[in-house]
């Protein structure tokens, strides 16, 4: 068979797909790694030991297929009942699983894989829209169908939407970064308050702008679908919406051990929600989604909690006086409530800086969005690293 042959028996929507593009993990050793939101500190010492001690004969036998324990303590937490949590082999599982379990595939339409990301101009009701925008309101007029976030949040949405074959709505911001108001929202007329699933990523990435629960709650309250709040950097936040999920049964918490609990690797994630439709994303899952080391890794994570807020709040305190250190030398850096920052960069463009830190064997990330392009998303290490962003940025100006 040739390579065009071959290429047919692949389905048309796939062929289109732009797939999610990770941040780099370079094979150079020795760079400092600022570009993907790790935690620069280790797991603790407890959730070493149980993972290693786990590595034994048991690898043949298949995990427990519902992280039954798991989800027992993580009920405990969150004073709930284990029928209100799902695990995931991390949190992106469970969003992808999230559009699967609640949006309908558009049928016998080509999905909006090609949308023009919207500015804040276009919520003027006033500006005229083209016969192609009108086209594709209508399309959007059919809410089932319809994945929503805001624009820019975490860029796995539009990917998830686009693989499942439905339409999305990425609906921009306030110019701050900002959540508008549903009064906003409405005289915007983008935003679809029937919506099969919105996503909302809070504290939003890439800004690090945190959003209150209550102006959350007034959102969630004015939604007719699902709504999943993406908390994935929440533990470097001032407060919480969890309480959101347990109150509204349309409302869903998505947490993550990756980031605030330095388990990247073993991909461990969950969702917080009411019974019905935790029960719905369980039914589609896979059956061992959780692989056996990520249950016995996480298990021992709850079981040390002191050791992890100990170094939120190590994390934090680098961040503010990273913060300051590039405030001082020209860069304008944005408020966090993450273990990240983004900072619009003095005399080069920023996209230049992405390079000319690499020089300095730094990797930071720059997106090329409008909204941020002027800006580099840098994670917070530990402080020794952040000093050695400080010396090579003012190397860099010098
Ligand atoms: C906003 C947001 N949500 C979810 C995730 C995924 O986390 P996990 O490692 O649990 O899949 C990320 C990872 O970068 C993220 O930035």
């Amino acid at each position: 068979m040739t390579t065009r042959q071959n290429l047919r028996l692949i389905r048309p929507l796939v062929h289109q797909l732009h797939a999610y593009v990770p941040g780099e993990q370079p094979k150079i050793k020795g760079l400092i790694k600022l570009n993907t939101n790790e935690n620069p500190y280790p797991p603790s010492p407890r959730v070493l030991k149980a993972v290693k001690a786990a590595v034994d004969g048991r690898l043949r036998l298949y995990p427990n297929p519902t992280a039954q324990l798991l989800r027992e303590k993580l009920a405990k937490l969150h004073g709930c009942a284990p029928e209100n949590i799902v695990v995931g082999n991390g949190s992106d599982e469970l969003l992808a699983l999230a559009v699967r379990a609640f949006v309908e595939p558009l049928v016998g339409q080509a999905p909006c894989l090609s949308r023009r990301s919207r500015t804040q101009a276009d919520l003027s009701p006033s500006k005229e829209k083209t016969k192609s925008e009108n086209d594709q309101t209508r399309v959007l007029r059919d809410s089932k169908t319809l994945v929503q976030y805001f624009h820019p949040s975490y860029s796995l949405y539009p990917v998830l939407a686009d693989i499942h074959g439905s339409a999305r709505n990425p609906v921009p911001l306030n110019g701050n970064f900002s959540l508008p108001g549903a009064p906003e929202l409405k005289r915007g007329g983008l935003w679809d308050f029937n919506a099969a699933l919105t996503f909302v990523t809070t504290p939003n990435a890439p800004s690090g702008h945190g959003y209150p629960t209550a102006t959350l709650e007034k959102l969630c309250r004015t939604m007719n679908g699902v709504v999943v709040l993406d908390e994935a950097y929440v533990d470097f936040a001032g407060e919480n919406a969890m309480k959101l999920a347990l109150k509204y049964p349309h409302v869903i918490i998505s947490r993550t051990f990756s980031k605030a609990y330095s388990l990247c690797f073993q991909r461990v994630g969950y969702f917080v929600g009411h019974a019905e439709l935790i029960a719905a994303l369980d039914k589609i899952r896979d059956s061992y989604n959780v692989n056996g080391l990520g249950q016995v890794a996480a298990l021992a994570t709850l079981a040390d909690l002191p050791y992890y807020r100990a170094n939120f709040r190590r994390i934090i305190s680098t961040r503010e006086n990273l913060s300051r250190a590039l405030t001082m030398l020209g860069f304008r850096v944005l408020p966090s409530q993450t273990n990240f920052i983004l900072a619009k960069p003095p005399v080069f463009a920023a996209k230049d800086w992405l390079q000319k830190l690499r020089e300095n064997r730094i990797l930071v990330r720059w997106f090329n969005q409008p909204e941020v392009k002027d800006f580099l998303r840098i994670t917070i290490g530990a402080p020794q690293e952040a000093d050695a962003l400080v010396r090579a940025a003012k190397a860099i100006l010098r």
